[in-house]
């Protein structure tokens, strides 16, 4: 069978749905210990189908809110304890949380030990187990506190899809509609018209993103330029998500908060950048047709906004943002208003109303 890996830079990404290459990759490497990060869900669901055979294992609680400061300091505290060097391996088997997390927690530990991701979810697969970006989310801001640097090595397998609930799995399409969106307009006149975002061949759309990821992080792996175009929707997507995970009961997921924000972005761009109307209607009336409605009236703009201020992407005290001229033509480093944004979510108020 043909090989379908993706050879970056400085490390491969395996497609391996049986992961048997994992052990050759792990024995070749001679570590002196084996950590493995998991989550309850992915230790019920994956660590199953890990084919490695001695290690220790890490179990944090799951979820957005615990990708912090403190969850780390228990991480370190049980490497610590369990006699973790440098010559160590820490292996991230989970969703986005797990590996920039444990990514984050692996990079800073006694300045640094090597981590494979085993990315489990869809979102993880197209986008967060790739680029090197790793974090934690600290005070009102999402990802605010991390650093570069690229994994050893990530294994792909979709065979961990077959446990993941219907809403993470809908919810990794909204970066997948980002990179056709920002990159691909072949991939996304392809992927418009589908009615039931379930498909068959879900390993073809994978390894699709990750090329588009691949190529756009080779280029800027240090998010100077071109690499700004992979936060399309995120602008306002993250402020919106960081009060959702402050404040709802059931809080949104990171794809469905970015899904808003392209919904207003994508207003923006046609306010901003006179991107075509008929793009605007075809992508806003795309996204609406899988994503529900979130109540956006009850979100104070002056919150928004305050949190938007500590986006990284800015500069001068000037909120940047990444809108479209027209679909697949990105243009980074636009200066919003807070009008902007209250206009923007008058759109999406009123596209969820008609
Ligand atoms: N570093 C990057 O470049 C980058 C890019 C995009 C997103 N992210 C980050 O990724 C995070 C979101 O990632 P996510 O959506 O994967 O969230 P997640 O890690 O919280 O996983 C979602 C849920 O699915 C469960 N789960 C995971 N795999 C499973 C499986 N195979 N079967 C059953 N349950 C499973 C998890 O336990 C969790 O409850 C956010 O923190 C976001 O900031 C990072
Ligand atoms: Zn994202």
């Amino acid at each position: 069978m043909k090989n379908k890996d993706l050879n970056l830079e400085h490390y491969t990404i395996f497609i391996d749905p049986s992961l048997q290459r994992l052990d050759d990759l792990i024995t070749k490497k001679k570590y002196t210990s084996i950590f493995v990060l998991v989550d309850e869900n992915t230790k019920k669901h994956c660590l199953p189908k890990l084919p490695v055979k001695a290690f220790q294992l890490i179990e944090i609680s799951s979820g957005e809110s615990f990708k912090n400061l403190q969850t780390c300091g228990e991480i370190w505290d049980f490497l610590l304890k369990n006699g973790a060097d440098r010559k160590s391996l820490f292996i991230n088997l989970g969703g986005g949380v797990i590996g920039d997390m444990g990514g984050f927690a692996a990079s800073c530990f006694k300045r640094g030990m090597d981590f494979i991701n085993i990315p489990t979810t869809l979102l993880s697969q197209v986008d967060a187990s790739i680029g090197g970006k790793l974090a934690i989310d600290f005070k009102f801001a999402k990802n605010l506190i991390g650093l570069f640097k690229d994994p050893t090595a990530v294994f792909i397998s979709t065979g961990f899809f077959d446990t993941l609930p219907a809403n993470q799995f809908k919810n990794g399409w909204a970066e997948i509609f980002k990179h056709a969106l920002i990159y691909n307009p072949n991939l996304w006149e392809e992927i418009k018209s589908l009615e039931n975002l379930k498909i068959d061949d879900i390993e073809r759309i994978v390894i699709r993103n990750l090329e588009i990821k691949k190529a756009v992080v080779e280029i800027d792996p240090f998010e100077k330029n071109l690499r700004k175009i992979l936060n399309f929707g995120h602008t306002i997507g993250h402020a919106i998500e960081s009060l959702s995970v402050e404040n709802d009961k059931e809080p949104l997921l990171h794809g469905e908060a970015i899904i808003i924000g392209m919904i207003c972005e994508s207003f923006l761009s046609s306010k901003l950048l006179n991107m075509p109307q008929s793009e605007l209607l075809d992508i806003c009336t795309t996204l609406k047709k899988h994503f529900t409605e979130y109540d956006l009236s009850k979100i104070s703009l002056d919150e928004v906004w305050d949190i938007m201020m500590y986006d990284k992407k800015n500069e001068d005290g000037k909120i940047l943002c990444v809108l479209l001229e027209k679909i697949g033509k990105p243009i980074w480093d636009i200066p919003l208003q807070k009008a902007d944004v209250e206009s923007a979510f008058k759109y999406y108020i009123d596209l969820y109303e008609k």
